[in-house]
């Protein structure tokens, strides 16, 4: 092991998004953009703000115009949003956004749960949304959720997995986020579908995106980088999780992942202590003791 680790690491910052849009109690604008400016204050490069998505499926997220339009990035950030359809694109491109993400899952029931849409019926629509996004010079990633596993069907295929991740790329998306939607995924069953995928794509083109339901985000994740996977979604504090997926709690704690990369001599851009005062803005805005480690240990400093 660790024979093969890289200078840098990638890391998309999903809190905003994934982790808001599963709270149940209604989080004003005003919160929402103290917690984009802390991630942003903590050197984030690749930030997920908010969904383009019926606000009546995801209330949480139906300020999103207003979020957008109200951010303010240093040049070189990267700032996206889900959007599931050509309004969610319309939408996108009417704030000004440079990146969408489209969105569909390798089971068919949890993809007619979050979109109520088949898969070929999402893809079809995605036909409506990448192309013209190319157009206006946008850049577009995809998610395919429900990897290691579905709430409703339980075991995926991967070779689906696969299929569908080579729909996505030949339709023009830059890269596709392979979901451990649910948090079961362990790090034998990552090695084989790291494996399978790198086999058939460039690494550049994968990325992990795994909830931490059950303890093995970060075992899953260090799988992906001995294999050669560059990129990784992880969220401040292990903020997280899917409305229409039950028990999809908690995102990789993205303060975890840098702690352990930077202690691997992995460089992220991030500056590690902002990132646990992000955590902290984390918490005060949503109220509630979040789960990650880092976020509730803080950080370490050997002692003179
Ligand atoms: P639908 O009801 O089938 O949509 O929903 P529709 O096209 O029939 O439209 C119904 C109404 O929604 C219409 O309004 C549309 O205008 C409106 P009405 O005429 O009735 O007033 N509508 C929209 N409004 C604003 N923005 C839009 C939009 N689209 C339609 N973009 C739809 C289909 C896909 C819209 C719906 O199912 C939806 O919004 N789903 C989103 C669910 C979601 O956001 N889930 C969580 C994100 S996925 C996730 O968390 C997993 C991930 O993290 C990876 C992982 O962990 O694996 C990404
Ligand atoms: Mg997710």
């Amino acid at each position: 092991m660790f024979e093969s680790l890289p200078d840098k690491v990638s890391i998309y910052e999903v809190s905003p998004r994934d982790g808001l849009q599963n709270e149940a109690a209604p989080i004003p604008l005003a919160a929402k953009q103290r917690l984009v400016d802390a991630l942003l204050a903590a050197g984030i490069e690749r930030l997920e703000l908010t969904s383009f998505v019926s606000p009546r499926w995801v209330p949480q997220l139906a300020d999103a115009d207003e979020l957008v339009r109200g951010v303010s990035a240093r040049p070189g950030v990267t700032l996206s949003a889900l959007c599931p359809n050509a309004k969610g694109f319309e939408r996108a491109r009417a704030v000004g956004l440079h990146e969408i993400a489209v969105f569909l899952s390798a089971s068919e029931t949890h993809n007619k749960k979050n979109t109520n849409k088949t898969v070929d019926q999402s893809i079809d629509t995605f036909s409506d949304v990448v192309p013209p996004a190319l157009e206006a010079g946008m850049r577009v990633r995809a998610y395919v959720s429900t990897v290691w596993g579905c709430p409703y069907e339980g075991d995926v295929d991967p070779a689906r997995s696969l299929a569908i991740t080579q729909r996505l790329l030949a339709l023009g998306c830059y890269q596709v986020s392979l979901g451990d939607t649910i948090g079961v995924g362990t790090p034998l069953q990552t090695r084989r579908l790291c494996q399978l995928f790198l086999a058939e794509v460039p690494a550049d083109k994968i990325a992990l995106h795994l909830h931490d339901t059950r303890g093995t985000a970060l075992a899953n994740a260090l799988v992906g980088l001995e294999l050669g996977v560059r990129d990784f979604d992880s969220s401040v504090a292990g903020l997280g999780g899917c409305p229409y997926a039950p028990g999809a709690a908690g995102n990789l704690a993205t303060e975890d992942l840098v702690f352990m990369l930077h202690g691997m001599g992995i460089a992220t851009g991030i500056d590690l202590e902002a990132l646990i005062e992000a955590g902290r803005v984390a918490e005060a805005v949503t109220g509630r003791r979040l789960p990650g480690k880092v976020h509730q240990a803080g950080s370490f400093k050997l002692r003179g």
